[in-house]
């Protein structure tokens, strides 16, 4: 487990510049296989998960060139109609490839994505939405079968605005016979980011960024140059960095209207925010304020960021409530923050969050990308020295996450896993 190490109390100065959203870059990565040729795509984060979709889509028979943060992507004529196991289970975004397998090779074999972490995470809807196009579904040994001569359009209603069940029912859509209306469909600005790729390659969806998104089939997909909208959670928590430290931040790269529930709130803590065109500053001098926060689908707060959110208000005047209503168990870091001196009290979905003045440095453990961000932040911010161990998960989600955080000042080195734990001695790099 890599392991990272932060001298905690110094104030973040300074810029940092935002990559390309990670939960844009895997849908629109695997979309590329809906066209008939090459499609180039810039903006994407260097990440794990985006190594991860590189090797899912070799597998499946496309041509991949990944060079710096652009990615070329040819689909074979003949596409394997079967998803490697482990890669979707290293990955839950891989099972998106079920849709474009399906409309392309008439059929498609995924394993079921596991649960993880922060919860089941079911794919009910998006096989819902298949058979509702007349796809014939099976699972069988841990596998989805599923088959169809041609999908027809549908009308799809999704119980919850579920942005994979979307982006996976979206893609079938665009080569199927006549027109999908998705109702309750996720309206976040990664699914329109989808959306504007597969109208530039010819695709007709229209109304994505709102809970109807109507998709008329067309006969063919063409490649397209594509670049990738900015990772407003990786913004978020750039955000959350220079206020926890008292600190002041500048985040370039960003589509400030894509945060607006979240300046909403740090500005609830009290913390001085500037939107620019394409950046937000932050300021905070003194101890934030508390602020209640309950996460909801786009526009309300991002669940993605109410792990940092969480760390933030562990230090505030008061008590703060954070609701967590999108994922059913997503306050693993909660236990670790207490070991940090916080107070927090689970009640079923909502977390009480009472105020400390510091928290101090402590050994902790990251259990889902989000999460390890969030101890990062708080050990920024503690009293001595924090160890956060299962880095590997935020660098899933978060590029150069180390070197922009040292960027802005903070003191942070990795732990050279052949350390000699005995004498309690880091060699750190
Ligand atoms: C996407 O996951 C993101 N991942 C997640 O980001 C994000 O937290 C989540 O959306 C919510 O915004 C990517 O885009 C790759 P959902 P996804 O389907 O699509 C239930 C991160 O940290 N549900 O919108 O898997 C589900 O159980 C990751 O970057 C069903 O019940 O999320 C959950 O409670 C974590 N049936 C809720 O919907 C289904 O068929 C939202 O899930 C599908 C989902």
């Amino acid at each position: 487990m890599r392991t990272v190490v932060i001298w905690g109390g110094r104030p973040l100065q300074g810029k940092v510049k935002c990559d390309g959203a990670k939960n844009a870059a895997l849908p629109i990565m695997v979309g590329a296989i809906l066209a008939q040729d090459v499609s180039k795509i810039s903006n994407i984060p260097r990440l794990a998960d985006v190594d991860t979709m590189v090797a899912l889509l070799r597998a499946v028979g496309a041509k991949v060139r990944l060079d710096g943060d652009e990615v070329e992507i040819e689909p074979a004529e003949r596409l394997s109609k079967e998803a490697p196991y482990d890669l979707v289970r290293r990955m839950r975004a891989s099972f998106l490839i079920m849709g474009p397998l399906l409309v392309r090779c008439r059929e498609a074999s995924v394993p079921l994505p596991g649960g993880c972490a922060i919860g089941q995470r079911p794919v009910d809807l998006h096989l819902k939405g298949f058979q509702a196009m007349g796809a014939e579904i099976s699972i069988d040994r841990g596998y989805v079968h599923a088959r169809a001569r041609k999908l027809k359009g549908a009308g799809i209603y999704l119980d919850v605005p579920s942005v994979g069940a979307t982006e996976n029912i979206m893609m079938a859509a665009t080569l199927a016979d006549g027109e999908t209306i998705i109702e309750n469909a996720a309206q976040e600005p990664e699914v329109v980011d989808l959306a504007n790729f597969l109208n530039s390659m010819g695709a007709e969806v229209r109304g994505a960024g709102t809970s109807r998104i109507r998709i008329s089939g067309v006969k063919e997909l063409r490649g397209t140059k594509y670049a990738i909208i900015p990772d407003r959670i990786e913004a978020a928590t750039y955000l959350v960095a220079g206020a926890i430290t008292r600190g002041k931040v500048l985040v370039e790269n960003v589509i400030p209207t894509h945060l607006k529930s979240v300046i909403a709130k740090l500005q609830e803590c009290g913390c001085n925010v500037l939107e620019g065109a394409k950046s937000i500053e932050i300021q905070l001098g003194t101890r934030p304020a508390p602020a209640n926060v309950k996460t909801l689908p786009y526009p309300g707060f991002p669940t993605d960021v109410q792990a940092p959110f969480m760390s933030l208000c562990s230090i505030s005047t008061g008590t703060s409530i954070i609701s967590e209503t999108v994922f059913e168990n997503r306050f693993g870091h909660a236990e670790e923050l207490r070991r940090m001196g916080a107070k927090i009290r689970i009640e079923g979905p909502n977390a009480v969050v009472e105020g400390v003045p510091q928290l101090t440095g402590a050994r902790v453990q990251a259990s889902d990308l989000r999460a390890g961000a969030a101890l990062c932040l708080a050990g920024l911010s503690a009293e001595g020295v924090t160890e956060v161990t299962g880095m590997e998960h935020v660098e899933r989600g978060y590029a150069s996450f180390l070197t922009k955080l040292r960027g802005l000042g903070a003191s942070i080195s990795v732990i050279d896993p052949g350390i000699n734990r005995a004498s309690g001695f880091l060699n750190t790099t």
